[in-house]
């Protein structure tokens, strides 16, 4: 009993050492409770002496049990010690570790980022692989191939920036139509996202934009087809009252051709300057693979058709976010971006 009554004691003992230390602000007030504890009349001394007093047989495990409370002390003082010489020399330099810490915000991705995104998951919903490649192009993919000859007048359809006589910054995502009929065998689905660049600027225009690609080859593919896909792919990224029109257009490398406009979401039809006053904004070219274009990668013609569509991203984003200047996606000004 007497033994459980002494250990109890010692427990006692370091637990008010610790407790009293932990509450320590200043090194000189370490110096006291290291007196008070440790030294000649400390309590941890008096009670180590006390052990010579006790029965023989209990007297080792007594000693082990106090040394052990005392190690555990005198260690938590020197690190007590460590921490307070540290603050005081930060106080000493003016510093004043007190203050709250100056946190890094979080960024995000940018708008064009996260509708490109959005496009992709739409379309890969619906059986869509996701393709990329250069946006430093040769003359034939970007025009060649897709049956613009040199010196045909659709090249002044897209002012271009060219490298070389042969090599160019792409004006379109088109390009990647050539590149995957080359690799794969029909029945194919693909989008491809990417920069593409024009000698272009205005409200509605950038010398560099984002393009998304689409492309889908196989039997019995009609214009049906790509109407279906088209107003599906515009109801999932706005919502199902948005109203799209299909107008007559023409791009070399389709027949027909088609360019595609939302209702404009700024005015809600009634003419503003985002959308020249019509109540439209044309958001993308579409329309059924040229044969010429299947000739040219060795597609049967008479076994396989197929459409291809190009949108412009950051159109979409200004329709789905109410943007009235094209512009602000590139100004880098992080009032604007952190909007989204
Ligand atoms: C083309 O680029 C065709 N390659 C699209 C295509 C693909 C047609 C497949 C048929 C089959 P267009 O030049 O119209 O077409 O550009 C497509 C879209 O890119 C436009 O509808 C518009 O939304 C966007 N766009 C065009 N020029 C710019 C520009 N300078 N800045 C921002 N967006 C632009």
């Amino acid at each position: 009993m007497q033994v459980k009554k002494e250990e109890l004691t010692i427990d006692q003992i370091i637990h008010q050492a610790l407790d009293s230390l932990s509450q320590a602000s200043t090194v000189d007030q370490i110096k006291i409770l290291q007196a008070h504890y440790l030294g000649r009349k400390g309590l941890i001394t008096q009670f180590l002496r006390s052990i010579s007093t006790m029965p023989q047989d209990m007297r080792p495990a007594a000693g082990k049990k106090v040394n052990e409370a005392k190690q555990v002390f005198e260690e938590k003082l020197k690190e007590r010690t460590a921490y307070l010489e540290y603050l005081a020399s930060k106080n000493d330099a003016g510093i004043d570790v007190t203050l709250p810490g100056r946190f890094s915000p979080y960024g995000t991705l940018h708008p064009i980022t996260q509708i490109t995104n959005e496009i992709c998951r739409i379309f890969r919903s619906i059986g869509f692989q996701i393709v990329e490649g250069p946006e430093i192009e040769t003359d034939y993919y970007n025009f060649e191939a897709l049956n613009i000859p040199k010196d045909h007048p659709a090249r002044d359809m897209q002012d271009t920036f060219y490298v070389s006589d042969s090599i160019l910054l792409r004006t379109h995502t088109s390009p990647m139509q050539i590149r995957t009929m080359k690799k794969i065998s029909p029945p194919l689905r693909i989008i491809a996202p990417g920069k593409v660049y024009r000698c272009d600027s205005d409200i509605t225009h950038t010398p560099m934009f984002h393009q998304v690609e689409g492309l889908m080859v196989d039997k019995y593919i009609s214009f049906a087809d790509l109407k279906g896909i088209l107003t599906l792919f515009v109801h999932e990224m706005f919502d199902p009252s948005t109203s799209l029109r299909f107008r007559p257009s023409f791009f070399p490398f389709t027949e027909p051709s088609a360019e595609v406009d939302i209702r404009c979401v700024m005015c809600k039809g009634a003419g503003c300057r985002v959308c020249s006053q019509t109540g439209w904004l044309e958001v993308l070219g579409a329309g059924m693979v040229h044969p010429n274009v299947f000739r040219n990668v060795n597609y049967n013609t008479d076994t396989y058709s197929g459409f291809a569509f190009g949108m412009g991203v950051e159109r979409i984003t200004m329709l789905k976010y109410g943007i009235d200047d094209i512009r602000k996606f590139f100004e880098n000004d992080l009032r604007f971006l952190g909007q989204f």
